[in-house]
């Protein structure tokens, strides 16, 4: 069993690559995003506060965020969980650090999926994703075999997100050098850093991201 994050800028394939690993490896993903989202639909006054960051491409803060995590990190790990989107501060990975210590649990490894940003805008805006399963598309790049129907579960349900177009996706950039990208130094110096040509095609850095996992 491992446990790792994995870190990228939004686009860089986080999610896809968690669904893998689910499928795949019976591993657990906490996206904190798939939270937030979820949290949004509440209509509670803290869901239509999220909903209103989370459309500007802005983070939410952090106290939130480590409140989520700390709900899920008690319960079933299957195969190791997948942190996808979380950390993104360094407050985030220090809590994130203790919290694991606090539930007996390690950290194995982080993967750094690097991808440059021209690729991210095509990527983003051409994004559509299952409401029911979380299967995750491309208009391009990995339409539906059928138009409108969901190839892994059959559901009508696509959705696109209301972040994902070029305003939004340019302040989620700027937030993600600015708050979360001094993780690859923080995570480097505690030996635990790994990266992956997230540029290649999606069969490619799955079994890249194996390997760092076989390793760990
Ligand atoms: P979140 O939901 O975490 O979004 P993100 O980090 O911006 O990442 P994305 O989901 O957009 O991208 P991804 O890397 O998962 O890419 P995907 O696999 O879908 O966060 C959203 C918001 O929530 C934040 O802006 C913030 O407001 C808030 N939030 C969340 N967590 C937070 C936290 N911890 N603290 C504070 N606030 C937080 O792929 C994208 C597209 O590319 C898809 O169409 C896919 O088919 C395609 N694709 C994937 N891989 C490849 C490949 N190898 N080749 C070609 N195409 C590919």
């Amino acid at each position: 069993m491992v446990n790792i994050i994995l870190l990228g800028p939004p686009g860089a394939g986080k999610g896809t690559q968690a669904k893998r690993l689910v499928d795949g490896r019976g591993m657990v993903q906490l996206s904190t995003g798939d939270m937030l989202r979820e949290a949004k639909t509440s209509g509670t006054e803290m869901g239509n506060r999220v909903a209103e960051v989370m459309a500007k491409g802005q983070l939410v803060t952090d106290d939130i965020v480590i409140g989520l995590i700390e709900e899920k990190i008690t319960g079933n790990s299957g195969g190791g969980f997948i942190f996808d989107g979380f950390p993104r501060t360094l407050p985030q990975a220090d809590a994130l650090g203790r919290l694991m210590e606090k539930t007996g649990q390690s950290l194995d490894a982080v993967i750094e999926m690097r991808v440059d940003d021209a690729a991210l805008v095509a990527r983003i805006t051409g994004r559509f994703t299952c409401g029911q399963c979380g299967e995750v598309y491309h208009d391009q790049t990995r339409p539906t075999k059928v138009a409108g129907t969901c190839d892994a579960c059959g559901s009508h349900d696509l959705r696109r997100r209301a972040d994902d177009n070029e305003d939004a996706l340019k302040q989620r950039l700027l937030e993600y050098y600015k708050k979360t990208s001094p993780l690859i130094g923080y995570y480097y110096a505690k030996g635990m850093l790994a990266d992956v040509d997230g540029l290649a095609q999606v069969d490619a850095v799955g079994v890249a991201i194996a390997k760092v996992l076989d390793k760990s």
